[in-house]
């Protein structure tokens, strides 16, 4: 049995799980999970996050401009934020963590989650939550170790998501 009904302007689906994975291939819930590598040391690279992340903090959405993230600290070499969705004003939780892999080169793993309990489907947010932030702060510019890899099962949306609409 699968049932979709809109409320409170998200997805809702409900199914029988067996035929829900065999034709959903997204996780259970909206969320992203993206590995990164740079050729950089992983201080240059917290440093570009968390100043995105602050150059990004209004309130105040402009068209074309990126708004509402917000720099929650850090937890040992992870990075803490949030990204507030600018229809409904739910709070996606997010996170970097950082691993120095050799010198000059730092490996990221982030994670965005939704802050909407119900949502299975996010229309890629969670991944621009994340990949905008790396874009934006310029970090797979002029990078010959730049490496981006996710796959929808971990990331909602990963393979049809156009971050370049919510920018
Ligand atoms: C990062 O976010 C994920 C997904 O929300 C969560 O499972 C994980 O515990 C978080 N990591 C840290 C260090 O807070
Ligand atoms: C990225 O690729 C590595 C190596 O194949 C894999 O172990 C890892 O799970 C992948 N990450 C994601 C988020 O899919």
């Amino acid at each position: 049995m699968v049932l979709y009904s809109v409320r409170g302007g998200g997805l809702v689906v409900a199914a029988s799980l067996g035929l829900f994975s065999a034709f959903f291939p997204y996780p259970s819930h909206a969320s992203c999970q993206v590995d990164w590598v740079f050729g950089k040391e992983c201080y240059t690279v917290k440093d570009r996050l968390i100043k995105q992340m602050e150059l990004w903090s209004s309130d105040q959405c402009s068209a074309k401009q990126q708004c509402r993230y917000k720099y929650e600290g850090e937890k040992g070499d992870t990075i803490l934020g949030s990204h507030t969705t600018p229809v409904l004003s739910f709070v996606d939780n997010l996170n970097f963590t950082l691993t120095d892999v050799s010198s000059g080169t730092c490996k990221v793993k982030a994670f965005s989650e939704s802050g909407a309990s119900y949502a299975v489907i996010d229309f890629g947010g969670n991944y621009c939550n994340l990949r905008n932030l790396v874009i934006g702060s310029k970090l797979d510019e002029n990078d010959e170790k730049y490496k981006e890899n996710s796959t929808n099962s971990v990331c909602t949306m990963y393979s049809i998501a156009h971050c370049n609409l919510y920018t």
